[in-house]
């Protein structure tokens, strides 16, 4: 599994290159890398990130608009003004723009982008189906949103959470697992099953295996980047799943890394060889 970074920051994506694969940007992170510094000049800023990537390493670089013809304008702009500098330009765009516009448009952009030769990322995909149109209308990649779409069945659950937090969508079909030997009526039975009122799809890590799953039923090779991720548990989940690509922000890349037993046994090791002399051999 290759591991993008989700971050528009020079400084975290310079930090961990070498380490990960491609990164993925959006307008929200542009905006909060942008906030921080006070003469950037978004052309260039964006060139540094498509630079320090590198060669063979995959920038997806998103969309700004929601009507059709500009975001075709847009993504060849991307691609034209970027792609140049290191041959790894992806441009991402919505699957569907819903209430701006009609929710066909975005699969209509992805064909005619992709039918260009540029690469597209489709983002936002929240369903299986919807993964399955954009990958038919020739998208390289596909970007479910795991964390918000556990965001979205949380709140249809009644569940409150922070954006970090872990969802453990187990222990809500163990709840419905019980509920149902109480159901007095068919009806309760059928309520129960969609709970989480996400048509079938239980959990984030559940879309992501169930386009998989789809991919695979059809031969489709159309990659998987696993994104919105939030936390260490749903990674090691998503590692399971076996996507292609996951995308993460630095934090949780950070928390990868991190336990305390280890960091305990770093400091025994350091003390035990300076203790035994073990560290002067190497002083020469
Ligand atoms: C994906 O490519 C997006 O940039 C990102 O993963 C969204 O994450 P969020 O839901 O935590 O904002």
């Amino acid at each position: 599994m290759k591991i993008f970074i989700d971050s528009a920051e020079v400084d975290e994506i310079k930090k961990y290159s070498g380490i990960i694969d491609g990164v993925t940007t959006n307008p929200t992170l542009l905006r909060i890398a942008v906030e921080k510094r006070k003469e950037v000049k978004l052309k260039d800023y964006i060139a540094e990130i498509c630079e320090i990537a590198g060669k063979g390493r995959p920038v997806s670089l998103e969309v700004a608009s929601v009507l059709p013809e500009k975001m075709i304008s847009e993504a060849e702009y991307l691609y034209r003004n970027f792609n140049g500098i290191a041959g790894n330009v992806v441009v991402k765009i919505p699957i569907s723009v819903g209430s701006f516009g009609s929710s066909i448009d975005g699969l209509k952009v992805i064909k005619e982008i992709s039918g260009k030769g540029i690469p597209v990322n489709a983002t936002l995909i929240m369903t299986p189906s919807q993964a399955f149109l954009a990958a038919k209308a020739g998208a390289s990649y596909v970007s479910p949103f795991v964390g918000r779409v556990d965001d979205y069945i949380r709140k249809k659950l009644g569940i409150s959470f922070g954006k970090e937090d872990y969802y453990d969508s187990s222990a809500v079909q163990e709840y419905k697992k019980l509920k149902l030997s109480e159901a007095k009526m068919i009806e309760d039975a059928f309520k129960l099953y969609d709970l989480e009122g996400n048509s079938g799809v239980l959990s984030g890590v559940d879309l992501v295996e169930k386009i998989k799953r789809s991919f695979e039923n059809y031969g489709i090779r159309t990659e998987i980047i696993a994104a919105s991720i939030r936390n260490v548990r749903q990674v090691y989940q998503i590692m399971i799943v076996g996507p292609q690509i996951v995308t993460l922000p630095a934090y949780v890349l950070e928390d990868m890394i991190k336990h305390p037993k280890t960091e305990e046994g770093v400091k025994i090791f350091y003390e035990d060889a300076e203790k035994s002399g073990y560290r002067e051999l190497f002083e020469g």
